[in-house]
């Protein structure tokens, strides 16, 4: 008995969401194969695309596979798992998400459902924690459930679903270097001036009340960080560059997709997130970097 599954690539934060909203993309995203196995426990089988760790307790889908398991009150299933990675590590559209998502979905299913797919995200979570040295959900809630998500609390952890309005469409560029989350974390500061965060709720509450109008200029009012952004563009070569060619062109609103280094852009219809697309690419054209770079619904 086996399952074969698509898991998608997610943009956390989305300017103003830091740790709390994500969106997920229809490409790109990984394949994953998981069949029932007579060894209990969880064995990563094969891993295509690129170099990660196969020992089950180092890898993220091995790691939130066995948060599931033991939170079975039977101990004995096991699995293994084939994992053919499309979306770059450290390429900041939730590489290591799409895995641990992955596979708390495709675990769950063999064994007929036990918990639900909100149920799911504490146990994915322990995927990120293992890559990012942090318990943050904002990519594997949106891989698990679809759309928009936000995480309205971490303790207890409560997820609440968004809608996407129709013509909402999401380009991201990826400058070819790894940014590793941990690293991008270890640059941010603990504390915010009062002023910045009423800059950014006012923003993300826009923007939450902008997904359930279909408000797009509402939307591109709302999509902001002065955050963490300022902190963590100067990480990225071209950032400011590839910002302002993505606006001109036509955009609601860019930023750093999650932990960067891809740069997204949201624009409300297929044409004009292609025109940024080249847009964009350009830019890293004249700069020499190489780039990979993808147009994607949200849903
Ligand atoms: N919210 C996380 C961060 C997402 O920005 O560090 C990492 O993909």
């Amino acid at each position: 008995e086996e399952i074969k599954l698509f898991c998608p690539a997610t943009i956390a934060n989305v300017s103003c969401g830091f740790d709390v909203l994500g969106l997920c993309l229809t490409q790109p995203g990984d394949e994953m194969i998981i069949r029932k196995s007579s060894t209990p426990g969880i064995q990563i089988t094969k891993i295509g695309g690129h170099n990660l760790p196969l020992a089950t307790e180092k890898n993220v889908a091995g790691v939130a596979g066995l948060a599931l398991l033991n939170n079975l009150k039977e101990l004995k299933a096991g699995f293994e798992i084939e994992i053919y990675k499309h979306i770059k590590p450290g390429s900041g559209i939730g590489s290591s998400a799409a895995s641990a998502a992955g596979a708390v979905f495709g675990i769950n299913q063999l064994l007929g459902e036990p918990f639900s797919t909100k149920d799911l995200i504490p146990f994915a979570m322990q995927g990120e924690l293992l890559a990012s040295g942090a318990l943050h959900a904002d990519n594997v809630a949106p891989a698990l459930l679809g759309g928009f998500t936000l995480v309205r609390s971490y303790e207890p952890l409560d997820v609440i679903k968004l809608p996407v309005p129709d013509q909402l469409m999401a380009t991201v560029i990826h400058p070819q270097l790894e940014v590793k989350t941990a690293d991008a974390r270890s640059v941010l500061k603990h504390s915010v001036s009062l002023k910045s965060a009423i800059t950014q709720w006012g923003n993300l509450g826009g923007l939450i009340s902008a997904l359930y109008t279909s408000d797009y200029n509402l939307l591109a009012r709302c999509l902001h960080d002065e955050i963490i952004e300022p902190l963590r563009s100067v990480l990225i070569p071209g950032f400011d560059e590839v910002k302002k060619t993505a606006l001109a062109h036509g955009a609601l609103g860019s930023g750093i997709s999650g932990s960067g280094p891809s740069i997204f852009a949201l624009s409300k219809d297929k044409e004009t997130a292609q025109k940024i697309a080249s847009a964009m690419a350009e830019v890293y054209q004249k700069f020499e970097v190489d780039y990979d770079i993808h147009v994607s619904k949200i849903n």
